[in-house]
This record gives structure tokens, C-alpha cells and sequence, in this order.
């Protein structure tokens, strides 16, 4: 039972993975031992922090063992192909959760591997262990996924993470604004999806205001998915939240970022209780502890 992308999740697969994030957060910090014997392998192609490190420590607070891999360290460097790596790891490990820059390259692992594959990231496409940490952070904080007006901010064109949300927030009918610049607007093929399976669509806008929003959702500039980093500099020189757009915000309004921020949030914000993005990266641990025990068919 792979998890490559949320279309591989009902709206009840979600409700009960966010349950089973919360139950596995009343565990914390000690963890449990449900996964004891299973192997993780952690196959990360991309750099990362939050989701290759609390993907390990998920595997070890629910009692798995993880093996690390670094591609520039293994035969990847001496010209092995992806498929011949996965069927490698596939043969060492129970459960396989991979990061890759090029679209559909879960998709390519779990066609030769036996074992379930997560797919952490695989290039702008989609990002489906984030879109639950996402759902599960507003939930937490607004007790429901239904009913909010949230506005999603920045490179909506390349940004997995957003992409995988706002699949996600149709499936719970929130009001949803998506605010870019013209040239970084969510692709058209993938709204005219999400309005296909769930007659769900945004609200499109080039200015912030946020004077409604219960949540504010920003994301960072991708500057390595851009052919000219020119214009990734461009963009993020005019997309930046300050202080000053808070004025007259509602005052629970959350903002929350994937992470790694850049410079697309005033430092000065951070201590405000808008700020809720540690809180989210936080939550990952839980949240990615019920995806594998679910992996794991435990
Ligand atoms: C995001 C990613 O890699 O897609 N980070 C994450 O997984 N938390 C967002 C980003 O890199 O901007």
C-alpha cells in the first residue's frame, strides 16, 4: 500500500490518519514499539531537513530501525541507475520513502519494488506527507478542516507542498484565495483536476489581503525549479510577508510556511503567535508516525 500522491487518499483515509497522528503525539516523547523489526530505508535524491530527519525519527519512535542513504556516497555516483538502487534497497529494507527532483520518481520506485513506497517529494509534482501535516497543524489549531477562509501565498506554479494542499483543502470545501504573481499562478491542468474530482476551485489574486483569512500559507520562491533564476530573484523580491500586512488580520489568524523559509517571511514575524510554522514542522513527527504505521499495515 504505497502512499505516491493524496489521490491515493479518500477523505476518510486522511480523517483517519490525522486521528492516528493524534493518538501517536500522546506517545511522544517515548515513542512505541509497534514497528519493531521492520527497516526504513530513507532514500533522499534532494536535499532536505524536516522531512528526511522526521521521517527518521518517526521510523525510530514507532521502534524501526532506518537506513540513511546519501546519494554522492553510493554507486548513484558511479552512474547506477534509480531503478537498480531501488530494487537494491527494496531488498534491505520493509518500507521505502523516497525524495527525487524529477516527477513520477515514486512512481518509477514502487513499479520495481515489492515494499510500500512513500513518496517524500518528487519534483514540483506532489508532496502528499506534507499535505497531511498541513491538514493535521489546521486541525489541531481550528478544531475543523471546513469552514475557513484560507489564502495560499508565493510560487504556487513549482511548489509541490501547495499543489498536494490544495488538493487537500477541496477535499474539506474551505474558502481558499491563491495569491502569486501571473507567472507563478497554480497550473491550470491541476485546478481543472481538483474541480473535476471535487467541484472545488480558488479564488485567484496578485494582492495579499488577509483581512478574513483564519489561515495564511506561505511558501518559499523555488529557485532551483526555475530555468531563469533571474526571475526566481524577481519574484521573491516582491513577495515577501511583513508586520505591516498583519495590521487588521484577524487575531488567531496562523500563518504557516513548509520550511526552509527564506526571506518570504520578515524575520520580526517569528515571534508573533501568528507564527505557527515551527509548531507545523513539529508536527511532523506524529503525523509521518501514523503514515508508516499505516505503510506497515500496523
Ligand atoms: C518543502 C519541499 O521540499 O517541497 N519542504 C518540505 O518538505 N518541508 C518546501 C520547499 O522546499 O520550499
Amino acid at each position: 500500500m504505497s502512499l505516491l500522491s493524496e489521490r491515493d487518499l479518500s477523505r476518510r483515509d486522511v480523517e483517519a490518519l490525522l486521528y492516528r497522528a493524534d493518538e501517536m503525539r500522546g506517545l511522544l516523547p517515548r515513542g512505541t514499539d509497534i514497528a519493531k523489526h521492520k527497516i526504513v530505508a530513507n532514500l533522499f535524491f534532494e536535499p532536505s531537513t524536516r522531512t528526511n530527519y522526521s521521517h527518521q525519527a518517526a521510523a525510530l519512535r514507532i521502534g524501526a530501525q532506518v537506513l540513511a542513504f546519501n546519494p554522492a556516497a553510493s554507486s548513484v555516483s558511479k552512474g547506477e541507475s534509480f531503478e537498480d538502487t531501488i530494487r537494491m534497497f527494496d531488498n534491505y529494507a520493509d518500507l521505502l520513502v523516497i525524495r527525487h527532483p524529477q516527477e513520477g520518481a515514486a512512481a518509477r520506485a514502487a513499479a520495481v519494488a515489492k515494499h510500500p513506497v512513500v513518496n517524500a517529494g518528487d519534483g514540483g509534482a506532489s508532496h502528499p506527507t506534507q499535505m497531511l501535516i498541513d491538514l493535521y497543524t489546521i486541525w489541531r489549531l481550528k478544531h475543523k478542516l471546513s469552514g475557513l477562509n484560507i489564502v495560499l501565498m508565493g510560487d504556487l506554479l513549482h511548489a509541490r507542498a501547495m499543489r498536494s494542499l490544495y488538493w487537500g483543502l477541496a477535499m474539506f470545501n474551505s474558502t481558499v484565495t491563491l495569491v502569486s504573481p501571473k507567472s507563478l499562478r497554480m497550473e491550470p491542468a491541476h485546478m481543472k483536476e481538483v474541480e473535476s474530482v471535487f467541484g472545488f476551485r480558488a479564488k485567484e489574486s496578485e494582492r495579499l489581503d488577509i483581512t478574513d483569512a483564519d489561515i495564511l500559507y506561505v511558501c518559499r520562491i523555488q529557485k532551483e525549479r526555475f530555468k531563469k533564476k533571474k526571475e526566481a530573484e524577481l519574484a521573491a523580491r516582491k513577495f515577501r510577508l511583513t508586520r505591516e500586512h498583519l495590521k487588521g488580520c484577524k487575531d488567531d489568524l496562523a500563518i504557516l510556511h513548509p520550511l526552509p523559509k527564506l526571506d518570504e517571511i520578515a524575520q520580526d514575524i517569528d515571534p508573533l503567535p501568528h507564527a505557527k510554522y515551527f509548531e507545523q514542522a513539529a508536527n511532523a513527527v506524529p503525523v509521518r508516525m501514523a503514515i508508516l504505521a499505516r505503510e506497515f499495515g500496523i
